[in-house]
């Protein structure tokens, strides 16, 4: 609930920021409202809310200024210029020809002017001209972003570079546009001119005078550790005069379109953080400003008839819509308040379209979607379920896990039926799934030790919810690194809660049907069939063992080997630390690492009684108890075979198990095993 009112509360700060004209910030998610002070024949604002600052065309400038300046002479006369500021925008830059490569750049900017009509193009970047560049009068601070490499007078050091300029285009520090991995020791290029969005990070420390530049591709996590971090005191420029922040760019005979996505500056305080997901989709590359116009022209020509045609033509699909979206609802549907209007879902995901689909489960297809009232993102799964048979149970266990709130659960927030698919609506998630970072899916980016003993706990914690803090006892079921999604801040949220029983209702009491991935069920799981909190420890403990060997739990590389077996081989023959994931390259700390790993055997105990519960897993991993010592409890740890046996006689061709490849497990989906088997 708190968090519900909290989320709300976000929400209308955003609204709020998105137009308000606050003095020393602002932010534009896009520009469709913003009220910019632009200039240059090539300046403008596309309809999604992109800011162009140059089209393809050749040899112009372009600025877009924020109107009121954000420096300004007060600050002066009270002698204290302590004026620290901070600004983040992503940019995306199209060059008219992909091979060759476009021009010129742009550039961030401070400057006494709005309105930079003085610049010229080229490698100027629309900032400065060549009577005016290099004079301290200029009183310019500028981040360039800089396509085009020009030796001698410039100086540049490649054609893809950022750079420090004050009142001159010699930049006084620049690097190749890069980024740092995770150990904060590596780059990885990246190429501005790819079409794709780049976020840029711009921070002035007024204390400690320094300038720290950052930025990547928006696929990966804000690096921490800043591409150009450079001394140097800003503070005669900012107290200059009014100051003014913006952008220039510039086009020569190479042309680039340039575009800003979204913006957000803040004087002494960090810039609000753009969110990722409400920003202007950038034009496929290859698709000029100038072919739009061609397109343009075509369309004049086309005769009214082919346009009658075309009315036809939307009135029939607009029929077949809403053929398509109309729903008939059975009476005790009709007073569910998680229940979600077919129409709204099918808008939200643009008719469940094969482009919005963000991950195939064992369950079925999820899609990304944006509520058309709210805005709000969300995510559908939409599960074909071939009996409806206790769809009824479910929906009513549905409303009440629909009121379960934990900062590590991925909240469902409600629920749609039609004809024979089933809709659960939850938040979206934006960062994906765990598993695609730890099985190699991500190699542009290794999840730290740091990260992924946080995901741990923060699944610890969601569990231990569902276990002993909600009202009822909520037994989850499908613990797996595929169902830990990971949110902005690489925060673990557990997904897909409860569905496994949806398997459940309405069957044959005489029969048990065993739902879960192979290597995370315990072994009693498959005996009795019935999923108890113990099993759910299980899985857990699988996950934690997944989480620091970067394996999956049924990993080919192993061999006849599951992962638990492999372990505690390992632990038996003491060199328990030749698991650990190659990948973190020996940067963890090797006290939490050697808990997690043997935490992670004590919970994959095959007697269940033997399993901690969720409660003293969290006393574990928060160093409140020891694990129990190793002469006391090895037989905890030393379990090999175990698993081994449990899948023993599950042939995946058996009719009775029916095993279908889920990311890099297998899994068992509805097909029954029957109890005792
Ligand atoms: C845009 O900003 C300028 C300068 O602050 C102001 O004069 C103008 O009225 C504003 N326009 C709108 C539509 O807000
Ligand atoms: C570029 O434009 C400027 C004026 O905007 C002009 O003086 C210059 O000659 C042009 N350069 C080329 C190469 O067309
Ligand atoms: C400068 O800042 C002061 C105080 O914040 C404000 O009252 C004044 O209007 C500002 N001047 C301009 C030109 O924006
Ligand atoms: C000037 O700075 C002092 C602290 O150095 C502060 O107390 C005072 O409020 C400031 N005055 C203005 C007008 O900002
Ligand atoms: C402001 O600083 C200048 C030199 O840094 C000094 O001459 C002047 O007296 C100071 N003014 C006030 C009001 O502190
Ligand atoms: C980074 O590199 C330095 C020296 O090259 C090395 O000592 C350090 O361990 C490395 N750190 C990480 C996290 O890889
Ligand atoms: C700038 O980067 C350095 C590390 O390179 C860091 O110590 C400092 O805190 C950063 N400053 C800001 C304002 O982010």
């Amino acid at each position: 609930m708190a968090i519900a009112i909290i989320l709300t509360f976000l929400l209308s700060c955003f609204a709020y920021f998105g137009t308000s004209q606050s003095t020393d910030r602002f932010i534009f998610n896009d520009f469709r409202k913003a009220n910019l002070s632009l200039d240059g024949v090539s300046t403008l604002i596309t309809p999604n809310g992109l800011l162009q600052l140059t089209d393809q065309t050749v040899n112009v400038t372009g600025h877009a200024f924020y109107p009121s300046p954000m420096f300004n002479n007060s600050l002066k006369r009270n002698n204290t210029s302590i004026s620290s500021f901070s600004t983040s925008f992503v940019f995306g830059i199209i060059p008219s020809d992909q091979k060759k490569g476009g021009g010129h750049g742009f550039a961030f900017a401070i400057s006494p002017s709005n309105q930079l009509s003085g610049g010229s193009s080229s490698h100027y970047l629309g900032l400065l001209n060549p009577s005016n560049d290099g004079k301290a009068t200029n009183h310019l601070f500028a981040i360039e972003f800089d396509t085009v490499g020009a030796g001698g007078a410039f100086g540049d050091i490649d054609n893809n570079h950022v750079g420090v300029d004050v009142n001159s285009m010699i930049s006084l520090e620049s690097k190749t546009a890069s980024y740092y991995g995770e150990s904060g020791n590596t780059t990885t290029k990246i190429n501005m001119e790819n079409g794709g969005p780049i976020q840029v990070w711009i921070e002035y420390d007024g204390v400690n005078k320094f300038i720290n530049v950052t930025l990547s591709p928006i696929s990966v996590p804000r690096p921490s550790r800043p591409l150009i971090s450079y001394k140097f005191d800003l503070s005669p420029l900012l107290v200059a005069e009014p100051m003014y922040v913006g952008f220039s760019a510039a086009t020569s005979k190479l042309s680039s379109s340039h575009y800003i996505l979204g913006w957000s500056f803040q004087v002494n305080g960090i810039a609000q953080e753009l969110d990722r997901n409400r920003l202007p989709a950038l034009p496929p590359v290859g698709e000029s400003s100038s072919s739009f116009k061609r397109n343009l022209q075509l369309l004049v020509v086309i005769p009214v008839t082919a346009v009658m045609a075309a009315i036809a033509a939307l009135l029939y699909q607009y029929r077949m819509q809403r053929k398509k979206q109309s729903e008939c609802l059975e009476a005790w549907e009709l007073d569910c308040p998680h229940r979600f209007r077919y129409k709204d879902l099918y808008i939200a995901t643009k008719g469940f379209k094969p482009s919005e689909i963000i991950g195939v489960g064992g369950f079925g297809t999820v899609y990304k979607g944006v509520l058309p009232r709210t805005g709000e993102e969300i995510a559908v799964k939409r599960i074909s379920h071939n009996s409806m048979q206790g769809v009824r149970e479910f929906v009513a266990e549905i409303e009440s896990l629909g009121r379960l709130r934990h900062k590590n659960l991925v909240h469902l927030l409600g629920w749609c039926k039609r004809k024979a698919d089933l809709l659960l609506v939850y938040d979206f998630v934006p960062n994906g799934s765990l598993d695609a970072f730890l099985l190699n899916r991500r190699d542009d980016f290794v999840l730290s030790w740091e990260r992924r003993f946080n995901i741990v706990k923060g699944i610890a914690s969601a569990l231990l919810y569902l276990h002993q803090d909600w009202e009822q006892v909520v037994v989850h079921r499908d613990i797996k690194a595929s169902n830990v999604l990971l949110d902005v801040d690489m925060n673990g949220r557990l997904g897909d809660f409860g569905l496994a029983r949806l398997y459940d209702h309405g069957d044959n009491p005489r029969t048990t049907h065993v739902v879960g991935t192979l290597g995370y069920i315990a072994p009693e799981l498959v005996r009795i069939g019935k999923a108890t909190a113990s099993s759910d420890v299980f899985a857990y403990g699988t996950l934690l063992l997944v989480v620091a060997c970067g394996k999956g739990p049924i990993d080919p590389v192993l061999g006849h080997l599951t992962l638990l077996d492999w372990v505690s081989e390992c632990y038996r023959s003491d060199q328990i630390m030749d698991v650990v994931d190659p990948k973190l390259n020996s940067s963890y700390v090797i006290e939490e690492l050697d808990l997690v790993l043997k935490l992670g055997l004590l919970c994959c105990h095959p007697k269940s009684d033997s399993r901690p519960s969720m409660r003293q897993v969290i006393r574990y991993l928060n160093g409140d108890d020891l694990l129990p010592n190793d002469d006391d409890a090895s037989d905890a740890y030393l379990h090999l075979d175990s698993v081994k046996s449990i899948y023993r006689g599950m042939d995946p061709k058996n009719e009775s198990t029916q095993l279908s490849q889920d990311s890099s497990y297998g899994r068992i989906s509805t097909n029954s095993l029957e109890a005792g088997r």
